[in-house]
């Protein structure tokens, strides 16, 4: 459907904010604690909230890359950053209109909770990257393409199972603008990886050997296998993975037969069942 990824940032520049102000304020928050919220879904909307908030930080980290310095992929993000930093803002004040205390700073407590094992792993990936320069690109239009469509179906899982009404309203409004960031990324990725092969290869290779799912880095492994057991719980919670993501990526030049996502995902799913 799209040759180059200009076209790509074209059309995306040309998709409607779904959270435009009257949304927004169209949304029933003075309602909101008359339905019950689910304490285990609790969690998991402040884990959403502060990965959605970690997107800046993810933003800084790739400006340093090669891949930040792509003039299509930087006037993506300066937009994609806004609308990821506004997700945050709304589900925090989601979780303080259902009664749930949050801290006057959390965006502060978020980041000093980031491990430093972490900070130094990011910065160590992102200077190792600079050698493979515009190879490396189609890596990471692919890891973002992963977090994207994952991101859109949690919270297509999360509306299912809370079943509140003014939270569902909420996270419509949020799925339709991760739906079009996972075209994006994914469509550019496609444009990309298409282009040569020792990209595939090098994407292949990097996302099989470090892929984890979204958060999981600056959030800890427990908090991310505990949202995910959470959403894609039961027997069919694996297969609705493999339906709604993981095939997705089997899609992409160079990545049929790949299933690095399912094998990372189903031991979480195992033990949590
Ligand atoms: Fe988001
Ligand atoms: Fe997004």
């Amino acid at each position: 459907m799209f040759e180059t990824d200009r076209e790509v940032l074209d059309w995306y520049e040309r998709q409607p904010r779904a959270l435009s102000k009257a949304f927004v304020d169209g949304l029933n928050w003075i309602q909101i604690r008359d339905y019950p919220l689910k304490p285990a879904f609790v969690p998991v909307l402040l884990y959403m909230r502060d990965v959605e908030y970690f997107t800046d930080m993810y933003y800084r980290e790739l400006l340093r890359t090669p891949t930040g310095r792509d003039p299509v992929i930087r006037q993506f993000m300066d937009r994609w950053t806004v609308e990821e930093l506004h997700h945050a803002n709304l589900l925090n004040r989601f979780l303080e209109e259902a009664g749930i205390a949050t801290e006057a700073n959390w965006q502060r407590e978020a980041s000093r909770r980031i491990s430093w094992t972490y900070r130094l792993g990011s910065y160590l990936i992102d200077h190792a990257t600079i050698p493979f320069g515009k190879y490396f690109h189609a890596a990471h239009m692919v890891w973002g393409a992963i977090n994207e469509i994952t991101t859109l179906q949690g919270y297509l899982r999360l509306a299912e199972l809370a079943e509140h009404p003014v939270l569902n309203r909420l996270l419509s409004g949020i799925m339709e603008e991760e739906s079009v960031h996972a075209s994006f990324y994914w469509n550019v990725a496609k444009v990309k990886l298409a282009q040569e092969k020792f990209s595939r290869n090098l994407a292949r290779f990097v996302i099989g050997t470090f892929w984890t799912p979204v958060g999981q880095g600056p959030k800890k492994e427990g908090e991310t296998n505990y949202v995910i057991a959470t959403l894609f719980q039961g027997p069919k919670g694996l297969e609705f993975f493999n339906r709604r993501v993981a095939s997705r990526i089997e899609r992409l030049p160079g990545f049929d037969g790949f299933k690095g996502l399912t094998e990372r995902v189903a031991p979480i799913l195992q033990t949590a069942n």
